[in-house]
């Protein structure tokens, strides 16, 4: 009984081992597709019989146990350029072995056992191309390391921040830090400051037990930043996320490690209670790419430049673009320089904040990768926050005028917010840039052209997506 188990087990295994290094060498290298991936598979069943005929003839029937193997092997051994790659061979203690599967071009490697079972279910994908907006539940932003030691209620907000890919690379800055060193072209600002143009889209409300549901635009790479009462970070996602239309993605917190799951017996969050919500504008300013040329230079203009004009106190805050820096191929203004404590890297090279500066400190683009503990950097921990709150030098910024200022410093204190602001461009490298903007906007037409094609397409019932629980989008 056991022994026909086992032998069912091992033709199964053999059919997989046959199936799964096809679909690994598939996914290994792409620009070598089979020119006939029918006849590959049926030359390996064929192999696949003829090794049990012979086994049958040979009376050469024993299962796998502890003694038997199935094993990859090369039997001239395995070096670059070799013409023979492994094979999937039977093998016994005995060092006996038997060819089951090979091919001259393809290596044949890691054999699974598999038994026999039922096709799981099968999810079918909840994309919906006819709406432009996908859905993230959040259970309780307090759950996990990312908040270690935050008095739940704390987090008041989450802001959801887009991430703006620059078109091509033109001029360059060098970063350092506890992560390494590299090199950001098209700079948005200083070496260490943000990699790339960000875009506020919203904020939404964090209950008081941690959870939030919202809605977001879809196809973007978007990521959180937790928000004190304040509008400050306490804690910031350094990668991103995103979802394609209709898609509900839920998270525990901020976060959970990767291999758990939600919180067992956790109570109907109040979030899910109130239902979803579209997201709420930062501020008077809604949903944009922020720039600190437009957004916080007339702050300085208003406020702060009457002293700090690099005369009656040394350090300017003056907004002129005046600093050319030709290997960023950027130009900078007095204040964006003095507030993140630049300093070129030598000698005509491009300049480089001081991302652990008291006055003005931010997560910089190349900390450390592992998980950082809340109030690591930013708003919360600068001082020019506190300056402005005290109303330094006679001045009284409004609340939401510092709001302003601790976003630009949570954003990771980037100076522009398009690739083309503030350039110190040549034609050829301004030719250069549009040549493949142009590209990406034609590919985008494309792409657009493509989904409408593809949703008028669709049955006319409309309904692309059974079987799923509707959430009102
Ligand atoms: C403000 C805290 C915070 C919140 C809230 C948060 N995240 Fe994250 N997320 C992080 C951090 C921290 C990381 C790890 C990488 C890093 O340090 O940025 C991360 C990483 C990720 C990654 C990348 C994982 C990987 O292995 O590369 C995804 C995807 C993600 N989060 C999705 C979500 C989703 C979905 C939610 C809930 C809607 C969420 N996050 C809420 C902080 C947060
Ligand atoms: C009435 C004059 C005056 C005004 C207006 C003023 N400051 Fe100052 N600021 C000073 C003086 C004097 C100092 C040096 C003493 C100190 O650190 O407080 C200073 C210091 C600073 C420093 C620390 C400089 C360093 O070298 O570390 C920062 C940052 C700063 N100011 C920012 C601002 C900002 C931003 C504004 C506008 C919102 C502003 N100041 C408005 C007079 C002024």
């Amino acid at each position: 009984m056991i022994r026909s188990k086992l032998i069912k087990w091992l033709k199964w295994g053999l059919a997989c081992c046959m199936l799964v290094p096809f679909l690994a060498w598939q996914a290994k290298d792409t620009s070598f597709q089979p020119t006939d991936t029918k006849g590959f598979i049926a030359e390996m069943q064929k192999q696949f019989a003829e090794v049990q005929t012979i086994k049958k003839k040979e009376n050469h029937r024993e299962e796998l146990n502890e003694t038997e193997f199935l094993i990859s092997y090369t039997p001239l051994g395995y070096h670059i350029g070799h013409p023979m790659e492994f094979g999937i061979y039977w093998m016994n203690a005995n060092g006996e072995r038997e060819l089951l599967v090979a091919d001259s071009k393809i290596s044949c490697n890691q054999p699974i056992l598999l038994a026999p079972r039922k096709r799981p279910f099968h999810r079918s994908s909840s994309v919906d191309y006819t709406k432009n907006e996908g859905v993230y539940y959040m259970q309780n932003i307090y759950e996990g390391n990312g908040l270690k030691g935050v008095a739940p209620g704390t987090i008041k907000q989450l802001r959801i921040v887009e991430i703006q890919f620059r078109a091509a690379g033109v001029g360059e800055v060098n970063g350092n830090d506890e992560g390494g060193g590299a090199l950001a072209s098209s700079p948005v600002g200083v070496g260490n400051a943000a990699w790339d143009v960000k875009r506020v889209i919203g904020v939404t409300d964090v209950y008081p037990d941690g959870s939030a549901f919202f809605k977001v635009p879809a196809r973007r790479p978007l990521y959180f930043q937790a928000l004190d009462e304040k509008g400050r970070v306490v804690q910031t996602m350094r990668s991103w996320s995103t979802l394609q239309p209709n898609e509900v993605q839920s998270c525990v917190g901020c976060h959970e490690h990767k291999n758990t799951v939600p919180v067992a017996g956790h109570r109907v969050s109040m979030a899910m209670d109130k239902g979803i919500k579209a997201l709420a504008p930062e501020d008077e300013m809604g949903e944009r790419n922020f720039s600190y040329l437009k957004e916080i230079q007339p702050i300085w203009d208003r406020n702060c430049i009457s002293c700090h004009d690099g005369v009656k106190h040394p350090m300017s805050l003056k907004g002129e673009l005046k600093v050319v820096d030709k290997q960023s191929k950027r130009k900078y203004t007095d204040s964006y320089l003095s507030l993140t404590h630049a300093r070129p890297d030598g000698p005509g090279r491009a300049w480089r904040g001081d991302a652990h500066h008291p006055e003005v400190n931010w997560i910089s683009a190349l900390s450390q990768p592992t998980l950082l503990p809340p109030y690591f950097a930013g708003s919360n921990k600068s001082n020019l926050i506190k300056r402005l709150e005290e109303g330094h030098g006679g001045t009284k910024l409004t609340p939401q005028e510092i709001r302003k200022v601790s976003l630009w410093i949570d954003l990771l204190v980037p100076q522009i917010g398009d690739y083309r602001e503030a350039n110190n461009w040549s034609d050829h490298d301004r030719e250069f840039y549009d040549r493949y903007d142009k590209k990406r906007k034609q590919a985008r037409m494309e792409e657009q052209e493509n989904i409408r094609q593809y949703i008028q397409s669709l049955p006319a019932s409309g309904s692309i997506i059974p079987n799923l629980p509707c959430w009102g989008l």
